[in-house]
């Protein structure tokens, strides 16, 4: 299937507007940045597995606008239609659960999605495995490594192209937690 150009920047332009003046920790970048970077990604899975590369992109570039931003079910759904909108759903963490159970959660809901909403939450964390804040302690960077070890596990099978991607920067992570 062909890719929607049109689609990819209205979903980027709904992005930075929703994102706003937010930054990428760390590297202090303009949040719509890390979303591309994201989308980048999983360009690789769609050419690779044959998955449906408009739903992807649009998640991918959507994927943090319920956690981190303002926008709405409603609004995701009245732009870029109900598929979209559960996607980006599944791919946002529930603020009210203790942060312990979070992620699991998240995976969880995710895998109740497309093969496609895999690759992004897949995609997210190989783009986020980049060198973390200063000020994150080594526990802290210990812990999201390991983290990547248990969504690579409850997301097997989605992408294998971005499988091999996220062992190869999780094995560069290692030199920050030592
Ligand atoms: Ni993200």
């Amino acid at each position: 299937m062909r890719w929607d150009q049109d689609l990819f920047k209205r979903a980027l332009d709904f992005a930075a507007r929703a994102h706003g003046t937010q930054a990428v920790p760390g590297s202090g970048f303009p949040y719509v940045v890390h979303v591309t970077k994201v989308a980048t990604e999983v360009v690789l899975a769609c050419q690779d597995g044959g998955l449906e590369p408009n739903l992807a992109l649009a998640c991918a570039l959507l994927h943090d606008t319920l956690e981190d931003a303002e926008t709405t079910d409603a609004a995701l759904e009245r732009e870029f239609g109900a598929s979209v909108a559960l996607g980006v759903r599944a791919l946002t963490k529930d603020p009210a659960l203790p942060k312990a159970e979070r992620m699991a959660d998240c995976l969880k809901r995710i895998r109740h999605q497309p093969r496609e909403v895999w690759a992004v939450k897949l995609a997210d964390r190989i783009t986020n495995l980049e060198p973390p804040p200063p000020a994150w302690s080594l526990d802290r960077r210990r812990a999201y490594l390991a983290e990547a070890g248990v969504i690579l596990e409850a997301l097997r099978g989605a992408s294998p192209a971005l499988e091999a991607r996220l062992l190869t920067k999780a094995a560069l992570y290692e030199r920050h937690c030592q």
